[in-house]
C-alpha cells in the first residue's frame, strides 16, 4: 500500500517538473486574405519561419492565408478580442480606427513606391503607426503590394469609360469618392468575393495590384487592364495592444526583429512581382493591358485630383502636403 503510494507521489512529481520544464509557446495567430504567392503571403511565411528558426518552443506562429480565419471586415475587431494576435490588413482598410490613414488612398498621391517609402520613413510617416493606438491596436510596420491598376469589362482609357460602371472598393470612403469623381457606383466588398462578383458580373471591374489581380485570377474573367497606376496598395502589420505589452521583453525585442526582417523580404517580393506578374498577366492573353498616354492619363488625374479638397479636413492638409513632396 505504501508503496503504491509513493509510485503516484513520484508520477505525480514527474508530471508536475514535465509541466514546469515544458511550457506552452506563445501561439501568433497571423490571419490574412491573399494568397501566399504574394508579397504579405511571403513576408508572412518569411516571419513564421524566422521565428521557428530563432524561438522555437517560446514563439510559435501560425499564418492563415486566403481569409481562412477572418475576412478583412473582421480581422481587426477579432484582434481587439484577443482571437487573432497579427494581421496586415490594408491601409484602406482602417477607417473605423483613423481618420488620418486615408492619406494613403488619395489618387495620383504618389508618383512611385520610392516615394511611399520616403514618405513613409519620415517622421511623419513613423508617426502614423501609432494613429490606431488610442484604439487598442498597436501599428509594427508598413509593408508594401504595389500601385494600383483598373481592371474592367470594356476598355478604360479616358474617365468617361468608366460613367456608370460598378466597381469593387475596400472600405474606404476615399475610394468611393473617387470613383464617384469618373461618374461611376462604388461597392465596398471583402476580398473573398471580388473574383465572383466579377465571374458573375455583378460588378464591371476593380482596382488593385498585378500581384492580387494574378493570383487571384482577375485577368481571367476582365478582359481589360489599365495600367494606371493611380492609387497605392500597402499594408500595416498590427497586432493589439494587450498582446503586444504582455509580451515579455525579450521575446518582443526578437519577434520585432523577425518581423521587420520578414517585411524587408516581403518589399522586395513586391518589387520583383510588380514587373513579373504584369508579364504573366500579358503572357496570358487572356486580358489586355492598356497602357495611357500621357494625354489620356491626365484625364485621369484632373477628375480624381479633387478628391484630395473633400477630404483634407479629415486627413490634415500639412501631412498631405508632407506625402506629396516625397515625390521630389
Ligand atoms: C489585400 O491585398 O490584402 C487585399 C486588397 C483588397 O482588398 O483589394
Amino acid at each position: 500500500m505504501k508503496l503504491r503510494f509513493l509510485t503516484a507521489a513520484a508520477a505525480l512529481s514527474a508530471l508536475v517538473l514535465a509541466g514546469t520544464a515544458v511550457a506552452d509557446p506563445i501561439v501568433i495567430k497571423f490571419s490574412h486574405v491573399v494568397a501566399e504567392n504574394t508579397p504579405k503571403g511571403q513576408m508572412a511565411n518569411k516571419f513564421r519561419d524566422l521565428i521557428a528558426e530563432r524561438l522555437a518552443g517560446k514563439v510559435e506562429v501560425k499564418v492563415f492565408p486566403n481569409s481562412q480565419l477572418f475576412g478583412d471586415n473582421k480581422v481587426l475587431e477579432a484582434m481587439l478580442l484577443g482571437d487573432v494576435q497579427m494581421a496586415a490588413p490594408s491601409l484602406s482598410k482602417f477607417s473605423r480606427y483613423t481618420d488620418s490613414l486615408q492619406l494613403f488612398d488619395l489618387p495620383f498621391l504618389f508618383r512611385d513606391m520610392a516615394a511611399v517609402d520616403r514618405f513613409q520613413q519620415s517622421a511623419a510617416g513613423q508617426k502614423m503607426l501609432s494613429s490606431i493606438n488610442k484604439k487598442g491596436l498597436v501599428g509594427l510596420g508598413y509593408l508594401h503590394n504595389g500601385m494600383k491598376q483598373l481592371s474592367a469589362s470594356s476598355p478604360l482609357r479616358v474617365p468617361a469609360d468608366a460613367k456608370n460602371m460598378k466597381f469593387r472598393i475596400m472600405t474606404s470612403d476615399v475610394l468611393a469618392a473617387q470613383f464617384e469623381a469618373v461618374d461611376a457606383t462604388p461597392l465596398k466588398k471583402p476580398f473573398s468575393e471580388v473574383f465572383t462578383l466579377l465571374q458573375t458580373k455583378a460588378i464591371d471591374g476593380q482596382e488593385n495590384t498585378w500581384s492580387n489581380i494574378y493570383s487571384k485570377k482577375f485577368f481571367e474573367v476582365q478582359p481589360y487592364i489599365t495600367e494606371s497606376n493611380h492609387g497605392l496598395l500597402d499594408y500595416m502589420v498590427v497586432t493589439s495592444a494587450e498582446f503586444w505589452m504582455d509580451l515579455p521583453d525579450d521575446l518582443k525585442g526578437e519577434v520585432k526583429k523577425a518581423l521587420d526582417e520578414a517585411i524587408a523580404f516581403g518589399n522586395k517580393v513586391a518589387e520583383d512581382k510588380s514587373v513579373a506578374d504584369k508579364q504573366k498577366i500579358i503572357d496570358s492573353k487572356r486580358s489586355e493591358v492598356i497602357s495611357l498616354s500621357p494625354a489620356e492619363r491626365a484625364q485621369w488625374v484632373e477628375v480624381m485630383k479633387p478628391v484630395w479638397k473633400k477630404f483634407e479636413d479629415q486627413i490634415g492638409k500639412d501631412l498631405i502636403d508632407a506625402a506629396y513632396n516625397s515625390n521630389n
